[in-house]
Parts: C-alpha cells; structure tokens; sequence
C-alpha cells in the first residue's frame, strides 16, 4: 500500500483491506505512538464534514503528524478562482499525503493523477468514500466476528450515498447477502448493482424496512442526502421515506447491530440509541484507528 492512493475502495485488495484491519485493531489497543512525526498531513475539504476530517486529524495528531489544510474553499485561493489542478499541484509540495473531500465525482481520481504525494479520497461527490468503507468493515468484523455469509441491508439514499456505493463494493468479496431498502427514485445505481451480479451474489430490492428488519445481521441506515437533489422538491418527497425507532426492532436478530455513517438528520429517532443494537457512535470512533492505519499503511511506516 506503500504511496498508494486510496480513490475507490477496488484500489486496494480484498488482502490489504483485511491489512488495515488488522492494523485498526493494533491501533484501538495502543492510539498513541509518535510514529509519524516526521510528517505532514494535509486535509482539504471543499465539501462539510465532522467525522471523516476530525477522525482524520485526530488520527494524525495522535501519531505525532503535523496537520495542515483548509475546511471550507471559500478560504483558500480556489476562491480566486484557482483550479483543481494547481491546488493540488501546489499542495503537494507542503505535504507528504492529501487527504480531499470534494463534491465533484472524479475529482479524487483527477487529484492523484496529478499529484506528487498519494491522494486519499474523504468522499467525491455521490461516488464513493472509501475509508468509511474501511471503518464499516471493522465495525462489521468487530460486532460479528467475521466478514463472511452476513445478511446486509442498505436503508434510504442507496442511488446519492457514497458510503453505500462503496461498502457494496467491498462486501462483494465476502459472499453478502444484500436486502436494498429504498423509494424507487432513490435505488442503488446499477453500475454498482454490477458489481453484486458478477459475483453471482443474492440481493434483494424492497420499499418497506420493517419486513427487512428479522432478516439481517447488519442494518445500515443512511441519511437523504439533500445536498444531491437538483430539485428540492424532489427532496422533499422522500427526506422521511425511512425512520428506524426503537419499537420497530422486536423481532430483530440477537446479533443485529445498527449502522450508520452519520450525520443522521430523522431516519434514526434517539430512542434507538440506547439500544444495545445501536452501534453508530462506536462506528464513529472506529474511524480514528482506520485512518491511522490507513495513513501508516500508505506513509509505509508499517508493512
Ligand atoms: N461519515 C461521514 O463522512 O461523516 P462526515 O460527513 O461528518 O465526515
């Protein structure tokens, strides 16, 4: 993984994902090791977030990088109009790896064909954020003990969300069973659907959740990403097609945990937090030793 970039999660093998895995799992047991001390971090983000750059920088900092970066483009010289290209370009010579969010699809890819130090891709648009897919599959290993035969369902925004687009993907490799809860206007895109049939994986579409809910081990719940509708109406038809609540996980599996990469606006109603089901908040927290894994593996500060 040695100064590879991580754009789409079929970047790196089913092998060095098991990889930074295992390395999470050395990190959640010892966080704080000055391993990269001599290097620099930078974070760009065009796009909002809180966990992906604060687990990010958290990550660094912990491991004794030093973190450069913007988190808003109103605030650095894209303002003046200056392009993808040469930000990066120019970043590169400040840093020893780039860690972007943009809201264009491709960027991410375009960003680490032109840059001098590997790219890591914080989320491009409605494409793919692949070291969420990371900490999804360490929240998954970690709740079931293994990757392998599970029953996972994808709840809301499966045609705008990233975080779905990409874990699909990776649990290709792991013999899924995949339950597609969506409104019609919102199912999975079928370049990614591709990817299941190729496999000759089972999956199967449905509108309603609660018929879902006794079949899985995995719930993944996602927000409407409202940021991606180019007519708000359109939004406003679907923002509360799904609202998980505590009542509604009766008959669910012992095994059952409940994902969600966050932020959640509606679609998981706080009484489902107490809930021993409910494992968002700890997925979270598995984000900071992914990353650090994730930026030691690529840094090649370990094997
Ligand atoms: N999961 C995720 O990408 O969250 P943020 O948008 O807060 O980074």
């Amino acid at each position: 993984m040695k100064n590879k970039s991580l754009v789409s999660i079929n970047d790196f093998t089913r092998e060095e994902h098991v990889r930074i895995l295992e390395l999470a799992g050395a990190f959640e047991n010892r966080p704080k090791q000055k391993i990269l001390e001599d290097f620099v971090v930078a974070t760009l983000f065009f796009e909002p977030s809180t966990r992906t750059r604060l687990s990010f920088e958290s990550a660094a900092t912990r491991l004794g990088a030093r973190v450069i970066g913007f988190t808003d483009a109103s605030s650095s010289s894209v303002q003046k109009g200056e392009s993808l290209r040469d930000t990066i370009l120019t970043v590169s010579n400040y840093c020893d790896i780039i860690v972007m969010r943009h809201p264009k699809e491709g960027s991410a890819r375009f960003a680490s064909e032109v840059a001098k130090v590997p790219i890591i891709n914080a989320g491009d648009g409605a494409n793919q954020h692949p070291t969420q897919t990371l900490l999804d599959l360490y929240s998954i290993m970690k709740t079931q003990g293994t990757l392998d035969n599970l029953n996972v369902a994808f709840v809301g925004d499966l045609k705008y969300g990233r975080t779905v687009h990409s874990l699909v993907m990776a649990l290709c490799n792991y013999n899924t069973t995949f339950h597609l809860v969506s409104p019609l206007e919102l199912k999975l895109p079928s370049s990614v659907k591709l990817s299941i049939k190729e496999r000759n994986l089972e999956y199967h579409q449905y509108t309603d959740l609660q018929e879902v809910i006794p079949k899985v081990d995995i719930l993944y719940m996602t927000r409407i990403q409202k940021e991606r509708f180019s007519d708000p109406l359109d939004y406003e038809k679907v923002k509360n097609a799904y609202v998980l609540r505590n009542n509604m996980l009766g008959d669910s599996r012992s095994n059952l945990k409940i994902l969600h990469p966050l932020p959640r606006v509606n679609e998981i109603t706080t009484d489902v937090d107490d809930n021993p089901k409910a494992y968002y908040f700890t997925q979270a927290l598995n984000g900071v030793y992914v990353r650090q894994a994730i930026l030691c593996a690529i840094l090649g500060v370990v094997d």
